[in-house]
């Protein structure tokens, strides 16, 4: 039997009130509707997907869908006034089908994940309607016209639906027949049409998560965002990624900081896996950073030399652990300059370079970013500016196929760090290794505008 995803985007999204619908917003570098695809189309299990849109729309899906190059997008449609209209604008393109399963998901739910797709689909082996849920965590009471209570069911037996909702073809195209039968029919779900139209039917509830929520008001936004950004690269991503080894030793790879520490470790992996690297610091070959001209210079020979880059990381950094009113204005200016002022100069020397080959960038931030602390003030706040520049930069080349990424590495075992704290116990520190792995992975992944969390197990 084929799966295939709808993916309902025909809203307008009133309640959010944006001019443009929500599901074209931008969040970690990508717009909604494109992380939800995407989920979709990496599925293993997922043979099929149909888009369906406001009419007003259907050339922006288009767009997104030769951008992206999805493969499994078959069929863009229109949709109707009401989301229920939507969903049937799906059924109707597949009627003539022998029978299929249908695994219907807001455009606006970009965190679904696979387990839960996967879960849907084993479900239909043995019913035909599935919806995804979780427990509501909060009491919730029926209310009067008259705003009175009217009702409090018990807690225990309720839960949020979220989606997807997945049927078999014949089943939801039976319930939806009779449903449209019905002169008082209205519904904001498609489980609801089945349960109330075909009553024999079960419909199996499979666990959905926190996380699956979706983008209804502006607040939902900064979740969202804050969600995407804790997607953690753990212990579980210090492999490399099977993909590696081909994508490395095609591209070309410039490192800033590449003598010790986490640059070291990357130039070795890049170097080993046959990818064409160049590795530039103060003490390798006398190149700063945060010497525009010298960086201008630097890339401009890679790329006579090489005739593209494709990766451009920037690992170099000072850790400065001084109270502001210490030091004196050299120091200020020059760890700044480093710190800072070193990531906007490599990222706009690189642009043309990563414009021509789509390629990668990838900054470095500290757990600290979140949060100044005492001792910390000017190197924390130049990481939580670099964070901002990776945001904004991911918006800014996202039409020119850039992806902009920052590692944010947890407590670190590095010359460096070593330098700052003395001797620490293994066990609390990451290895060097284990960052580097997490940044190649992000450099061939295609996550954007995205602040990785690299943590210990
Ligand atoms: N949807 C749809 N067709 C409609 C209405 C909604 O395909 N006529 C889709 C939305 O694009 C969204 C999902 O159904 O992905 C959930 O819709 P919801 O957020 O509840 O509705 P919107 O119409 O987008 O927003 P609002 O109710 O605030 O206007």
């Amino acid at each position: 039997m084929k799966n295939i995803a709808v993916i309902l985007a025909g809203g307008k999204g009133n309640r959010f009130g944006d001019p443009l619908p929500k599901q074209f917003l931008k969040v970690a570098g990508k717009m909604i509707i494109e992380h939800t695809i995407e989920v979709f189309q990496n599925h293993i299990e997922i043979d099929e997907i149909a888009i369906v849109s406001n009419a007003d729309y259907v050339i922006d899906v288009e767009r997104i869908c030769a951008k992206n190059m999805y493969s499994k997008v078959k069929k863009i449609l229109k949709g109707g006034s009401e989301r229920y209209h939507s969903s049937l604008a799906a059924i109707n393109a597949y009627s003539a089908v022998e029978d299929c399963n249908l695994i219907f998901h807001d455009a606006v739910r970009p965190l679904v994940n696979n387990r839960i797709i996967s879960d849907c689909i084993s479900a239909l082996s043995i019913c035909n309607a599935v919806d995804v849920a979780v427990k509501t965590t909060d009491t919730i009471i029926r209310v009067s016209s008259e705003m009175t209570i009217s009702g409090i069911p018990i807690r225990k037996e309720l839960y949020n639906g979220q989606t997807p909702q997945a049927f078999k073809l014949k089943t939801i195209k039976k319930a939806y027949e009779l449903a449209l039968k019905d002169k008082n029919f209205e519904t904001t779900d498609d489980c609801g049409v089945v349960y109330k139209y075909l009553p024999n039917e079960d419909v199996r509830i499979v666990e959905g998560e926190g996380s699956n929520m979706k983008l209804t008001y502006k607040e939902d936004l900064f979740l969202i965002d804050k969600l995407f950004q804790l997607r953690t690269m753990g212990s579980d991503n210090k492999n490399l990624l099977p993909n590696i080894d081909e994508d490395i030793k095609s591209k070309v790879i410039v490192i800033f900081g590449g003598s010790y520490g986490i640059g070291k470790d990357i130039v070795n992996i890049c170097k080993e896996k046959g990818g064409k690297v160049h590795s530039f610091s103060r003490s390798e070959n006398n190149v700063d950073v945060s010497d525009q001209s010298m960086i201008k210079s630097v890339l401009e020979s890679v790329y006579k030399k090489e005739g593209r880059i494709d990766y451009v990381i920037n690992t170099a950094g000072v850790l400065q652990k001084e109270p502001l009113c210490n030091m004196d204005y050299s120091d200020i200016i020059s760890g700044v300059n480093i710190n800072y002022i070193g990531s906007i100069i490599v990222a706009k020397e690189a642009a043309k370079y990563l414009k021509e080959s789509k390629g990668g960038l990838l900054l470095f931030t500290s757990s600290s970013y979140t949060r100044g602390r005492a001792m910390y003030s000017l190197y924390s706040s130049s990481k939580a500016a670099i964070v901002n520049l990776v945001q904004a930069l991911s918006d800014e080349w996202y039409d020119w196929g850039i992806k902009v990424n920052c590692i944010n590495p947890e407590r670190t075992k590095t010359p460096m760090r070593i330098k700052n704290f003395g001797i620490e116990p293994d066990n609390t520190l990451l290895t060097s290794f284990a960052v580097a792995t997490a940044s190649i992975n992000t450099l061939v992944s295609n996550m954007n505008g995205v602040v990785i969390d690299v943590k210990r197990n």
